[in-house]
């Protein structure tokens, strides 16, 4: 099963953005620990970040037919993107989204996902271990 690992804006300065809320590991420390996982569950993952609302919305398309699932944090385009919803539903695998902080805990503008609507589920506030989390769906 390959699953697809996307993460949006800012989320290449894990580890250094904002540490109080988003703690010290790096994005690469995340994938690492990931493909562990991945490994024992018998999964195949291919992660993918970018600053870029287009980026994503065209690595959607590209793996539309390849990937069994994606796991996407949108990061501050979960509370902006049409487009990204509309990508993800050109994609009839499940999607699961992940938030490493608890986005209903903080500024209200946070609190709506436009991606929410497509997700068979979402993680938040449970740190890097959401996309753990994620990848036992998966498995499961
Ligand atoms: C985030 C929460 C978003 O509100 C924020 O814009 C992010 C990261 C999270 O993982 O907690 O960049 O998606």
């Amino acid at each position: 099963k390959l699953i697809y690992v996307l993460n949006g804006p800012n989320l290449n300065l894990l580890g250094k953005r904002q540490p109080e809320i988003y703690g010290h590991e790096t994005l690469a420390d995340v994938e690492h620990k990931m493909r562990a996982r991945a490994a024992q569950l018998d999964l195949e993952i291919e992660f993918f970040q970018s600053n870029f609302e287009g980026a994503l919305v065209e690595k959607v398309h590209e793996v539309r037919d390849k990937a069994a699932g994606i796991i996407i944090n949108p990061a501050a385009l979960s509370h902006t993107s049409v487009a990204i919803l509309d990508a993800l539903n050109t994609f009839e695998s499940p999607v699961i989204e992940v938030h490493i902080s608890n986005i209903h805990k903080r500024e209200a503008f946070r609190h709506h996902s436009w991606v929410s609507a497509r997700a068979e589920g979402v993680i938040a506030g449970m740190g890097t271990l959401g996309y753990m989390l994620a990848l036992d769906y998966f498995a499961s």
